[in-house]
């Protein structure tokens, strides 16, 4: 995706008074915001892993993407004819998404908030498209977002989630003997690391996942996975409702 912007003078140092970033958007006079991310181009990267497994024309949809960041997914479903309702809880990223939207003409088809993942029980409207993307990983309560951002999806679930290396494992008991535990160290097993510290310096990556807890705790929000386009990346549709409606009813106060 190629982003056009107005130009104008200065531009380079909105930029770094903007900074630092964690999406490389690319202006049109070749200027990038984060020309030297360790993860390369970044997401553009990752968006051609996915941008395959959604619809090229989502006009008259509605989108919602939680964690946005600078934007770039909002105004990559936003090209496709999305209008998006874009949040993140940190207003120096929005602030980055609401310079970048206004500049690049994304004003009108993406709504810029500052919510928490937590906060989406608190929206009414259920989305066509939904995206959780490089966001599971940094909540201290993420099967409570996974639940509340899967409740609000009436289509497509994207989820993208660092992950532990190791095998998959495609079915799980449906029971399990308390004098079976030992089952639940096999490699494959679904589990998630807890880091009480640091990964990667970063003091808000609280819990890291395997492949087969992200595949498990999908199926248990209601979610059916349909598609792995990439690394790390999990597309769902709805296969039911949520068993768990009353929990999540007390856990935001609603009723
Ligand atoms: C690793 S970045 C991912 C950004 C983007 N979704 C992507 O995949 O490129 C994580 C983003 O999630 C946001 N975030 C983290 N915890 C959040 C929460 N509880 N509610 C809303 N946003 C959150 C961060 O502010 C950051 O913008």
């Amino acid at each position: 995706m190629t982003l056009e912007s107005n130009g104008g003078p200065g531009l380079d140092g909105e930029i770094a008074r903007l900074g630092p970033w964690f999406h490389n958007l690319h202006l049109a006079d070749g200027l990038q915001t984060a020309p030297d991310h360790p993860l390369g181009d970044f997401p553009a990267r990752k968006w051609k892993e996915l941008a395959t497994a959604l619809p090229d024309d989502l006009r008259g949809c509605r989108a919602l993407d939680v964690g946005c960041n600078a934007g770039f997914y909002s105004f990559a479903l936003a090209d496709r004819g999305a209008e998006v309702l874009a949040i993140d809880h940190d207003e120096h990223y929005l602030a980055q998404a609401r310079w970048a939207r206004d500049r690049l003409g994304y004003n009108g088809r993406v709504e810029l908030r500052c919510l928490s993942a937590y906060g989406v029980g608190g929206i009414e409207e259920r989305f066509d498209i939904v995206l959780f993307m490089g966001v599971l990983y940094h909540l201290r309560h993420p099967l409570l977002a996974l639940d509340l951002v899967s409740e609000r999806t009436a289509g497509t679930l994207v989820v993208q989630t660092l992950t532990m290396p190791g095998p998959e494992q495609e079915e799980v008991p449906a029971d399990l003997s308390l004098r079976e535990r030992g089952r639940l160290t096999e490699p494959g097993w679904p589990a998630m690391a807890f880091i009480e510290h640091h990964m990667a310096g970063d003091h808000t990556n609280w819990w890291v996942p395997n492949a087969s807890a992200v595949e498990a705790m999908l199926r248990t929000t209601g979610m059916r996975v349909v598609d792995r386009p990439g690394h790390e990346i999990w597309v769902c549709e709805r296969e039911r409702g949520s068993h768990h409606r009353e929990e999540l009813d007390r856990a935001n106060g609603r009723g």
